[in-house]
């Protein structure tokens, strides 16, 4: 037994969200256009520009997939689908004639696919024909997913990015019991779509998960690049993971309202939307193919909700605001890169109270 729980309540950990934060502007020596937004994704894998389509059945099949790497991004192909209909999403985008800025080195356009460590059909399955394998697992941290990673990976051949983790301590167990790791993937409880901390009261939000899988990493002074995952709603969330130690965002819900999502359009009260949903949700769960992401007590709960999301048009206009709106955070931070950010930019925490002034205020917006 704990001798004091008090003090388990007075040594609690801050756990930092987006909106406590933003960056304090630092001497600039570059023009927004002079700034370098390449990243690594992978160990292996820089992309042009740091951005990642999300693996959720409303977001990434072969058609987002193709347009991320056609704009330097990349798009990680979902799961909950057949292993079939899986691999005939990655083999569209990759024979693709189109002329795209993510290559492999063959000069096909870049694809990932997500995969669960105890589906070892479908990690042989789409080992090597994707160009890297995201774990999907809602908690990595896990004695038996472990395992089931270690004993997989001998098996494989493409870059394979853990997650989702959200503390140091996964950080350093993962490390020390896997093979190898070529990602991260940070971030529990912060998605859109994600009730996952209200339902159990446990998560990692993005920002601190983003930033405690950084620290162990720089600690144990291992190179493997952070994608900060959930929760990044523009530019500025992901200029605030950036500067937190993130090498990409993954973005979900801002990119199921684009035409290139696979998700249901549909026209409410005169106003366009599509569908969306958490990959917790009851109705993606009934798809059953990637229920494996939970443990057995939190299957049959619901972590996830079922949504609309604004349609937004075609997903290099939200692309084209992510990076204007990037280079512009990266100018005021005085970085030129993302390793800069890493290194100069300084955070400012914002009160409850203060939050207020930092949109429009004190005035009646137009439409
Ligand atoms: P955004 O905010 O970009 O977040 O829409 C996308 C990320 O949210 C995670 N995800 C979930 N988390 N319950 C959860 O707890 C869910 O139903 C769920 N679906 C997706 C996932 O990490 C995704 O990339």
């Amino acid at each position: 037994m704990p001798n004091s729980f008090l003090s388990k309540l007075s040594s609690a950990q801050n756990v930092f969200t987006f909106r406590d934060f933003i960056l304090l502007p630092g001497r600039s020596e570059v023009e927004p256009d002079e700034i370098d937004l390449t990243s690594m994704l992978t160990k292996r894998i820089r992309l042009k520009i740091p951005l990642v389509s999300s693996p959720m059945d409303t977001v990434t099949e072969w058609s987002l997939a193709l347009e991320m790497a056609r704009l330097g991004g990349a798009g990680v192909i979902h799961r909950n689908m057949s292993i079939q209909s899986q691999l005939d999403n990655v083999k569209k985008v990759k024979s693709s004639k189109v002329e795209v800025l993510s290559l492999d080195e063959r000069g096909r356009p870049l694809v990932g696919a997500s995969v669960s460590p105890l589906d070892r059909e479908r990690c042989r399955a789409l080992d090597s024909i994707a160009d890297f394998l995201v774990a999907d697992v809602a908690h990595f941290h896990t004695s038996k997913i472990i395992e089931a990673a270690r004993k997989v990976l001998p098996e494989l051949s493409s870059d394979f990015v853990v997650g989702n983790v959200g503390t140091r301590d996964a950080v350093f167990d993962i490390v020390e019991e896997l093979p190898r790791v070529d990602g991260f993937r940070a971030g529990i409880g912060s998605g859109s779509i994600c009730i996952t901390s209200e339902v159990t009261r446990v998560g990692a939000p993005t920002l601190f998960a983003v930033a405690e899988v950084a620290s162990a990493l720089s600690e144990k002074k291992l190179d493997i690049p952070v994608i900060a995952d959930g929760g990044i709603r523009g530019p500025g969330d992901a200029a605030l993971a950036f500067a937190a130690g993130a090498s990409t965002v993954m973005l979900g819900s801002m990119l199921a309202g684009t035409k290139e999502a696979p998700s249901k359009f549909v026209v409410r009260g005169g106003r366009e939307f599509k569908t969306h949903r958490g990959m917790a949700s009851a109705a993606a769960r009934k798809v059953r193919f990637a229920v494996d992401r939970y443990s057995v007590p939190a299957k049959g709960l619901d972590k996830g909700v079922e949504a609309f999301v604004s349609y937004v048009g075609r997903t290099d206009g939200v692309l084209a605001r992510m990076e204007n709106g990037l280079r512009a955070a990266f100018g005021y931070a005085g970085a030129r890169s993302v390793a800069d950010m890493w290194r100069k930019a300084n955070f400012g925490t914002v009160s409850a109270v203060g939050a207020g002034e930092l949109g429009a205020h004190s005035i009646e917006v137009k439409g």
